[in-house]
């Protein structure tokens, strides 16, 4: 499958990021999208002096505000930019016990991880079923297989992620779609995720189960260009995802649990 341009929410840093930087050097043109216009402004300039032959575009728009994905396919079309790889994985996360976060935080959240995702991956699906061509990435996590407690409304969220993708996929194939939906279950990632939030009392990106931003975004991409439909960046966490989804429920709470618990 021929692939040329890209859209990536959640572009201006972290995995986002590096995966734009991946996509540029392999020619293909970027539109990025995140909330911190004058970040993002920044992060295109960087990008342009890096990559100067490329199409680059920026887009700064508060993903968890409804409406936000007919915004961004809005922008695409009047730019004529036709992403035929979409990468939502624009993200925050919450930590704490669920009657301790603070709701209106967690509904943004929910309104970005789920609604915002829902209508992207439905407006540009339409498209690419159309085409008989194109890719839906969609960040999950790997707190989404199991309940996750203290990460309780963040992991939901990622549970309704893998599977509306995974589902999305089944659906593909079973049409014989040319169509990917490709769900990706990154373990702790060291980036701003986290940063400066309560999640830092979890210690986990300090576990061994943390892993670095680059290798992340070169499994994601190396996922992509494979026809991948599934993927946790990293083989031995790969395997060892397959091996913890076979132990009974109330042993992958228990190891949740002692995992996610405040250290300090
Ligand atoms: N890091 C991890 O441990 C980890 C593990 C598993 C899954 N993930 C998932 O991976 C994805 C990327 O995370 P990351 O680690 O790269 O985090 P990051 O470095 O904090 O980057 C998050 C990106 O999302 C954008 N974003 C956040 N809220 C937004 C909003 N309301 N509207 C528009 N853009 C928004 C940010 O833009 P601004 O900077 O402008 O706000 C930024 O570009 C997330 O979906 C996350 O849930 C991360």
């Amino acid at each position: 499958m021929i692939l040329n341009n890209v859209l990536i929410t959640g572009g201006s840093s972290g995995i986002g990021l590096e995966l734009a930087k991946l996509f540029l050097q392999n020619g293909y043109q970027c539109c990025l999208v995140a909330l911190d216009d004058d970040r993002l402004k920044a992060v295109k300039e960087d990008l342009i002096n890096l990559y100067p032959q490329s199409r680059i575009l920026a887009y700064g728009i508060d993903l968890s505000a409804d409406d936000s994905a007919d915004a961004v396919y809005a922008f695409t079309q009047d730019q004529k930019f036709y992403p035929d790889v979409v990468i939502n994985n624009a993200g925050f996360g919450t930590y704490g016990l669920t009657w301790e976060t603070d709701r209106d935080t967690e509904y943004k959240m929910i309104n970005l991880h789920v609604k915002t995702l829902y209508g992207l991956t439905r407006h540009y699906l339409q498209d690419m079923v159309k085409d008989d061509h194109g890719i839906i990435v969609n960040i999950s996590s790997i707190s989404a297989f199991q309940p996750s407690p203290y990460l309780n409304t963040y992991a939901s969220t990622k549970s309704f992620v893998y599977h509306f993708t995974r589902g999305l996929q089944a659906e593909l194939h079973e049409k014989r779609s040319n169509v990917k939906a490709i769900t990706i279950c990154p373990t702790p990632v060291r980036t701003n995720f986290g940063e400066g939030t309560s999640m830092d009392r979890s210690g986990l990106f300090q576990s061994w189960l943390a892993v670095d931003v680059d290798m992340v975004a070169n499994s994601i991409y190396d996922a992509i260009i494979r026809g991948k439909t599934f993927r946790v960046p990293g083989r031995f966490y790969h395997l060892l995802s397959y091996v913890a989804r076979l132990l009974p429920e109330w042993i992958q709470v228990r190891i949740a649990i002692s995992t996610m618990r405040p250290k300090h």
